[in-house]
């Protein structure tokens, strides 16, 4: 039911390879989602190739705008106001969204914000947990990033751990693809992995000295990427199923030590017994289900989002723009967008 008090806003998405766009009421209620993804088009290049990717957002984006007002039933004069990810990511996909945000704010007269891609994965847990507030600790895990952050409220929070290299999401599809799967590789390393077995390799955990909370991939990739070349070498260039999946299901391992470990850390050091996963990566089963155990041994509540929030969309750029439309933030036409804006504290 719609009533006066409600606030509606659109969130676009456009950082990468998906142009997706939603209406979200008061920050949690997804009215609509609408995602156009390019992943057909960008596997055929082993990745994302920026120039294609902006290209299709210009011709998909009004038909996903169109299609996410009619499904919400809902029409512009709804609206209260237009959230759009500004940075980081493509700069030809960003300037896409924001130029079509920024046309949108103009003709229609309503508010414009500038959202950052990664405080939009934060708020996607708020879409699927609907009980969840700050205090937290949420864990961001992306193609692009890999964040230990305290969220204090809803617009304040202090980052305590970054990886120093290959974001965990990188990590995954790089594996992947010299295993020869398809872009992107993280889903399909995950389901290889089901089939592995335990002990046939052994691969290093990354740590940095005296940062108890950053992450390091970069070691662990080399490390895998080598035993995969030496046996290739040993085979004709070859590599059975089950030698991918022993390996996939080490790899993964690997990820999941890094990650819970110091999630848990922190949450126990901290005193804050909430943590909320998001990003991409957090798509990933066996990472969900080895956090969850051990924040049940800890007493920790855990919350993560339903899939289709964990990968980019429009719903969590709806869901951060509202809480910072409640506190008063609003953004200036002349935002830029910003390839590589910095994650940093906040409040
Ligand atoms: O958040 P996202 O959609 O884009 C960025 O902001 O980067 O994350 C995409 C990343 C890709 O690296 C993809 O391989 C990874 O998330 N990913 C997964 C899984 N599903 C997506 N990684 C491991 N296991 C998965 N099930
Ligand atoms: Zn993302």
């Amino acid at each position: 039911m719609k009533t006066n008090k409600d606030i509606y806003i659109l969130g676009i998405e456009s950082s990468c390879d998906e142009t997706s766009i939603s209406v979200v009421k008061n920050g949690r209620d997804v009215l609509s989602n609408v995602t156009n993804s390019q992943i057909d088009i960008h596997k055929l290049y082993g990745g994302v190739v920026p120039e294609i990717a902006s290209r299709n957002h210009v011709l998909n984006i009004d038909l996903v705008y169109k299609k996410a007002l009619e499904l919400a039933n809902l029409s512009i004069d709804d609206i209260i106001a237009i959230a759009v990810t500004y940075g980081p990511g493509l700069v030809g996909s960003l300037l896409v969204g924001l130029s079509f945000a920024k046309g949108l704010s103009i003709s229609s007269n309503k508010p414009f914000i500038g959202i950052n891609h990664i405080e939009g994965h934060i708020a996607s847990n708020y879409i699927s947990n609907k009980d969840l507030e700050p205090p937290f600790i949420a864990l961001i895990v992306s193609g692009g990033h890999t964040n230990l952050v305290k969220v204090n409220n809803y617009n304040n929070f202090k980052i305590y751990g970054s990886t120093h290299d290959d974001a965990c999401g990188e990590a995954y599809d790089k594996i992947a693809r010299v295993l020869g799967f398809e872009y992107p590789g993280g889903p399909k390393l995950e389901k290889a992995a089901l089939n592995g077995k335990l002990g046939k390799f052994s691969f290093p955990r990354g740590e940095i000295k005296d940062k108890k909370y950053d992450f390091t991939y970069s070691g662990l990739k080399s490390h895998v990427i080598n035993v995969i070349h030496n046996i290739k070498q040993k085979n004709n260039d070859k590599i059975d199923d089950q030698t991918i999946s022993d390996i996939s299901l080490e790899f993964q391992n690997s990820i999941i030590d890094s990650l819970v470990d110091r999630t848990i850390l922190l949450a126990n050091e901290l005193k804050i017994n909430k943590v909320a996963i998001c990003g991409g990566v957090s798509a990933n089963n066996a990472i969900k289900d080895a956090l969850n155990k051990k924040c049940i041994e800890n007493n920790i509540e855990f919350y993560y989002p339903e899939s289709i929030y964990c990968t980019d969309n429009g719903a969590m750029i709806g869901s951060a723009g509202y809480f910072e439309f409640m506190n008063g933030n609003i953004s200036s036409l002349d935002l830029n967008a910003d390839a590589n804006l910095e994650f940093k504290n906040k409040g």
